[in-house]
């Protein structure tokens, strides 16, 4: 950091940079034809709708499921319909060999990987002091370790190609205490991985951006649990959760050229439901 400003005065070798060669024209930034990505917990939900965005948009994609082979059909059918190359990855993302034989696996596979989205996700919503030491380690092992691991082998291959992009499903959790829930320990995995996102993101400045989506409630296996959806349509602004066609833009715009300049972002999709 400079501290004077004659300290400021200093000229840095090599800055400023290059701005990137993408296309101007908008709607070609969006293109992701010829691009690899991976996404985890795709099978379903918020996962399943940003595959959908990315083959729309002409991408060739890796499904990462865990217990929904559903992930095979879908895989399959997109490829068809899309005229794109798609396959299913059976993976715990809580087992780090099974994360980095598979990144190595889709590497084999596709020949690269241009941007991995590290969505897979879970929630025991107790409170701490009912909450068991076991519920406390899965909800870890998934939504911190999950992310860590992809996220450590995912930048190795980023590093090598000298590009890449992670983007990390998050949550407003991350940035509120939810009520009337109380479910510690799941907001303090996401916040842990919103964090971790923008320390990644200066660590591989010189070759992969890093950013981090924080939904609000979605309608999907992970939304808004009996107990809370009455307050759910209360606190949010829109007076309802999101469906998961509305953030498929989201990533698509992390997760092509219409984003070069943004890194280290966390971007709220919350239908206004932290604003009071
Ligand atoms: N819906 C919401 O309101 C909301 C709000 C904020 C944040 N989020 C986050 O959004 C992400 C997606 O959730 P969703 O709402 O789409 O719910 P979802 O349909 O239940 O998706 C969760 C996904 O995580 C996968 N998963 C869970 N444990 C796994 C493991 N050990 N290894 C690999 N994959 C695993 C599941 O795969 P299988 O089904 O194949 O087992 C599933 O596809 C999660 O990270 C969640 O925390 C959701």
């Amino acid at each position: 950091m400079s501290m004077t400003v004659q300290d400021c005065a200093q000229i840095r070798e090599g800055f400023p940079r290059p701005f990137p060669s993408t296309p101007s024209n908008v709607l070609e930034q969006f293109q992701m034809d010829g691009k690899v990505v991976v996404i985890t917990g795709a099978a379903d939900g918020i996962g399943l709708a940003v595959t959908l965005a990315m083959v729309e948009a002409g991408a060739h994609v890796a499904l990462w499921y865990n217990s929904n082979d559903a992930a095979i059909e879908k895989s399959q059918a997109l490829a068809k319909e899309h005229n794109v190359k798609a396959s299913a990855y059976k993976v715990n993302v809580s087992e780090s060999t099974q994360v980095s034989e598979t990144i190595a696996k889709v590497v084999q596979d596709f020949g690269k990987i241009d941007v991995f989205i590290a969505n897979a996700g879970m929630a025991i919503s107790k409170p701490i002091l009912k909450q068991t030491l076991d519920e406390y380690r899965k909800q870890m092992s998934v939504n911190v370790d999950g992310v860590v691991y992809c996220a450590k082998y995912a930048g190795e291959v980023f590093a090598r190609q000298g590009y890449g992009n992670l983007i990390i499903t998050s949550s407003m959790s991350a940035h509120i205490v939810n009520v009337p829930t109380d479910q510690p320990v799941y907001n303090a995995t996401k916040a842990y991985v919103t964090h971790f996102g923008k320390s990644l993101a200066r660590e591989w400045r010189e070759f992969a951006r890093v950013n981090i989506v924080s939904p609000g409630f979605f309608d999907t296996k992970m939304g808004a649990s009996p107990l809370a959806i009455n307050e759910a349509y209360r606190m949010s602004a829109l007076g309802r959760q999101g469906h998961v066609k509305e953030i498929k833009g989201l990533y698509l715009y992390l997760a092509s050229d219409a984003s070069t300049y943004m890194t280290g972002s966390d971007i709220l999709i919350d239908g206004g439901y932290v604003l009071p």
